[in-house]
């Protein structure tokens, strides 16, 4: 049987680009989302593909779509070799965290950070072992040097998931599930823009990398272009 890649907010950008280079590397993939046009089209160039693919619609803010997403992943009787963490948002108006509407690191935070972690509590019966979870962060989540400036409440957003990746590598080590941050760099995606430096393909190497290649001693690191970090 194919192993099972699920990666979150994968109907677009990063996180469809895994599933599809993962997919034409003979995993099944299970891609999601909140929009569901969005997933319905995404799926079909999967499929267009020859890609076997698989989608669940989910909204990593809530607890609830999570344990839906969840209870309908159980009827397919599938394990998860690879979990990729990766739907995450950068909310407009996010200027200064003093300035702020609460909303925004609120919203912010429920998303790209808790998001990450009710999505690996609820899904970790599924997760097989030796598996392996990926979190894609962020370069602006890092303490180690110069505060970034731009969007503060998504960077704090993602240094809390850093810190979150640090304690589930720990909690899961027994398991063997390697749990790894990712920096893809700047891409251009709707999230990176159009003026970011990287193109798709090379923003998902080390990500493509993590799920599939790297060893599975590796956990509770930071990597950025297959290297490993600072915090
Ligand atoms: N692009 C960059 O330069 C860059 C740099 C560093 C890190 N990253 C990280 O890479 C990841 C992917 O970003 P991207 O650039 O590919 O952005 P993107 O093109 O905007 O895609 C974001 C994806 O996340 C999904 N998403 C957003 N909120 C969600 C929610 N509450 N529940 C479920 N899915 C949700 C979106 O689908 P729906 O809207 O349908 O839900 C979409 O599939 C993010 O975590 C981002 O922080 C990106």
């Amino acid at each position: 049987m194919n192993k099972v890649i699920f990666i979150t907010g994968s109907n677009k950008g990063i996180g469809y680009e895994i599933a599809r280079q993962c997919g034409k590397r003979g995993f099944h993939v299970i891609i999601s989302g909140r929009d569901e046009k969005r997933l319905k089209k995404a799926l079909e160039n999967l499929h267009t593909e020859k890609i076997n693919a698989d989608s669940l619609l989910m909204d990593v803010s809530s607890l609830e779509s999570i344990e839906t997403a969840a209870s309908q992943f159980n009827s397919k009787r599938l394990k998860i070799d690879v979990l990729v963490n990766n739907a995450g948002i950068i909310i407009k108006g996010d200027y200064k965290l003093l300035q702020n509407d609460r909303n925004i690191l609120q919203q912010t935070i429920n998303t790209n950070s808790y998001g990450p972690l009710f999505v690996t509590k609820v899904f970790l019966p599924f997760i097989t072992s030796p598996g392996r979870i990926v979190m894609i962060s962020s370069g602006g989540g890092v303490l180690n040097g110069e505060v970034a400036g731009w969007s503060p409440a998504y960077c704090v957003s993602k240094t809390l998931l850093n810190a979150i990746t640090k304690q589930l590598s720990y909690e899961l080590k027994d398991k063997n599930i390697s749990v790894n941050a990712v920096c893809p760099g700047w891409v251009r995606t709707d999230l990176g823009g159009s003026g970011a430096t990287r193109s798709l393909e090379k923003g998902i190497e080390t990500p493509v990398w993590l799920s599939l290649e790297a060893s599975q001693e590796l956990t509770g690191l930071f990597f950025r272009d297959k290297k490993v970090i600072p915090w």
